[in-house]
């Protein structure tokens, strides 16, 4: 049964601007990523849809960020190739055209579970060492840099690196799940499964309308993110690079644990100088809303900085980092450990960028250097991947270079 959603013409216009991505049914959803529609301009609500898997980028990264997603990394076992990953990229991109549109993979073993308007969405990127594996070294993007240790790290290598990434989203786990079983069979034969991530984000309200999610320590999250709209949005995301990558971009996928028992023993006013952002709202301290410009000159009446100097968002700020940006998407994680009789929670950062250089690690470094949330938060897990350019119908993720 399909739904009949309601299409908005500023949801429409949302994906014009992300390059013309289109909806195979439906229409709504076309939110400028979840980024938080301003309540003020009156968002309107939306339900599940189906997004074509073809494009010039791959549809993942600009849609709103999903309810439910799972993070996969593999590596290439040792006899896989170039042309045995074409193979693999073939199959997969086959597997993955069918399911966002709702039809079963072949070979679907439950077909019934295939739906369309499930906002399903499957992202492919490959890591540094894939393209060593496979003697395509000279093809690699300079964009995928290598990310350098950073002085808070405390990276574990069961979070940590990989081949090949898998980014399943949408709008429940069970489809979720069935996706990534398809393309874990579908990779049997070239790759092992290294590690699994999963994240969940409420980027609608009660009322089902787009509206800036939130992370386990409360906070609006996701304000500062450029709309797909926006004139810079294109040159931040989408890699420079001209040839077979071009409509590509590059993430770096954080896994950031939040010591949530030690947030809770700061005052309201402490946890809201950390960031420089008010909890109930998301406005900058110097403002009453949440889409206002942080004012990062105002002083108090003693003279100190509204916006302490060491806050998470004047260090982030492109004005503090000479313009640079990147497209962040965080998804909330919760685990048990059952040795310990703990629960961990944090944040699966995703840090989208034309390039990782100049964009994640040079934000990254003023962070490390005097981030007031570094005392809470600490980055467990480490990886970074090319995320191929999209694919036409009849063609393949990869194509450009593999074909
Ligand atoms: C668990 C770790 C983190 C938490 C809890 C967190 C939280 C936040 C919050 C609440 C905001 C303000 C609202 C917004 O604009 O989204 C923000 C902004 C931002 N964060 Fe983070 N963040 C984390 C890690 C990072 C990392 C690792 C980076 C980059 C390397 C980063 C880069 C940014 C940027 C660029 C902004 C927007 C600044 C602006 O333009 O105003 N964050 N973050």
């Amino acid at each position: 049964m399909t739904q009949e959603p309601r299409p908005t013409r500023r949801h429409l216009l949302g994906y014009a601007g992300a390059g013309g991505l289109g909806l195979v049914a439906g229409g709504a959803a076309g939110i400028a990523l979840g980024l938080g529609e301003d309540p003020a301009t009156g968002a309107e609500p939306t339900v599940p849809t189906t997004l074509s898997p073809y494009g010039p980028h791959q549809p993942g990264v600009t849609a709103p960020t999903a309810r439910a997603n799972r993070l996969v990394a593999l590596d290439l076992r040792a006899d896989v190739d170039r042309d045995a990953l074409a193979r693999l990229m073939r199959l997969w991109s086959g597997t993955l055209a069918a399911l966002t549109q709702g039809r079963p993979a072949p070979g679907d073993t439950a077909p019934d579970l295939a739906q369309a308007n499930t906002d399903l969405t499957v992202t492919v990127g490959w890591g540094r060492s894939l393209f060593e594996r496979t003697g395509l070294v000279s093809a690699r993007p300079a964009a995928l840099a290598e990310v350098p240790a950073f002085t808070h790290d405390r990276l574990e290598e069961r979070w940590s690196g990989g081949d090949l990434l898998l980014m399943v989203g949408a709008a429940e786990d069970t489809t979720v799940n069935h996706a990534l079983r398809r393309l874990l069979l579908d990779a049997e034969p070239f790759a092992t499964q290294r590690w699994e991530q999963e994240g969940s984000w409420r980027g609608l309200d009660a009322q089902q309308s787009p509206h800036t999610g939130r992370n386990l320590f409360g906070q609006v999250d996701g304000t500062g993110n450029l709309r797909v709209d926006d004139p810079l949005f294109d040159p931040t995301v989408w890699a420079k690079t001209p040839g077979w990558f071009a409509g590509g971009t590059t993430v770096v996928v954080r896994r950031i644990r939040m010591d949530l028992d030690l947030w809770d023993t700061l005052t309201r006013a402490e946890q809201e100088q950390a960031v420089g952002r008010d909890l109930a709202v998301g406005a900058p301290l110097t403002g009453t809303a949440e889409t206002d410009v942080p004012d990062l000159d105002a002083r108090d009446e003693q003279g100190r900085p509204v916006i302490a100097a060491n806050a998470h968002v004047r260090l982030s700020h492109p004005t503090t980092n000479g313009g640079a940006r990147i497209l962040r998407r965080g998804l909330n994680y919760t685990a048990y450990d059952a040795r310990t009789g703990r629960r961990e929670a944090g944040l699966v950062f995703c840090s989208f960028q034309a390039d990782i250089d100049s964009q994640f690690t040079r934000i990254q470094q003023r962070l490390d250097q005097g981030d007031a949330l570094n005392e809470w938060t600490t980055a467990i897990g480490s990886a970074a991947f090319a995320i191929l350019p999209g694919f036409t119908e009849g063609g393949f993720l990869g194509d450009r270079l593999l074909g």
